[in-house]
């Protein structure tokens, strides 16, 4: 019985269920989306910063550091050729100072073996070290406006909440239905910001503390919502 109850709750959601989800949420975002200036390019290099950066730290600590990186290293090319410690140093106040390494790493990769451009398939872009699926969905959907499903914690949080409920959100089975979520639920259109809108209902909206259920387009069909 408690398998057969464990099975249901690790359903993909019903057709139905997806769209409504897709217009809530896309309806959600043009009203709160956040005006941040990674959604307003498609340079895949501005991309991988932006979410390197935003890995580990607060977007409005993120800001300043994105425009200063990118004035001081203005393309994979530059950074690859800049000196380590320069490039440590610049980005020392966002802290977890093995990422401006990982960066620069690929930075050099991309130079080496792709033209100093990054690519566009989900192999290839895992091939690299420290482009994890998370990265190659978010490089895949807002540069090359691919259709790839993203998986972060805010994202895995949402869905888990809305559509699973119960169970350890970080098993490895239920972060694998997760993924299989984030895919089913993803529209064919305006995936680029279905993905934004996804992040951003999980840092504001949905947040890990303060979920809003109040005032929330999903409650009337979220497995989690205080009713
Ligand atoms: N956190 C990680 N990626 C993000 C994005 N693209 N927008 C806002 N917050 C994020």
């Amino acid at each position: 019985m408690a398998d057969r109850r464990r099975l249901r709750t690790l359903l993909l959601p019903s057709p139905p269920l997806r769209q409504r989800f897709r217009r809530n949420l896309l309806a959600w975002y043009r009203r709160n989306g956040r005006d941040l200036p990674w959604r307003h390019t498609d340079d895949p290099y501005h991309i991988l910063v932006s979410e390197i950066m935003l890995q580990q730290t607060q977007v409005d600590r993120v800001l300043p550091k994105y425009y200063e990186w990118l004035g001081k290293y203005p393309s994979l090319a530059v950074l690859a050729e800049a000196p380590p410690a320069d490039v440590s140093k610049t980005w020392r106040p966002l802290g977890y100072n093995i990422r401006p390494k990982r960066l620069q790493a690929i930075a050099r990769q991309a130079v080496a073996d792709y033209g100093g451009r990054l690519p566009s398939d989900r192999e290839t872009l895992l091939s690299f070290k420290g482009i994890g699926a998370y990265t190659a969905g978010a490089i895949q959907s807002f540069a090359f406006r691919k259709r790839a499903a993203i998986l972060d914690t805010n994202v895995a949080r949402v869905l888990f909440r809305i559509f699973v409920g119960k169970g350890d959100p970080k098993s490895h089975a239920v972060r694998k239905h997760l993924w299989a979520v984030s895919e089913a639920v993803l529209p064919h259109k305006h995936v680029f910001d279905f993905n934004q809108a996804l992040m951003d209902f999980g840092a504001t909206h949905c947040s890990a503390r303060r979920p809003k259920c109040d005032d929330c387009a999903m409650s009337r069909f979220c497995r989690s919502a205080a009713r």
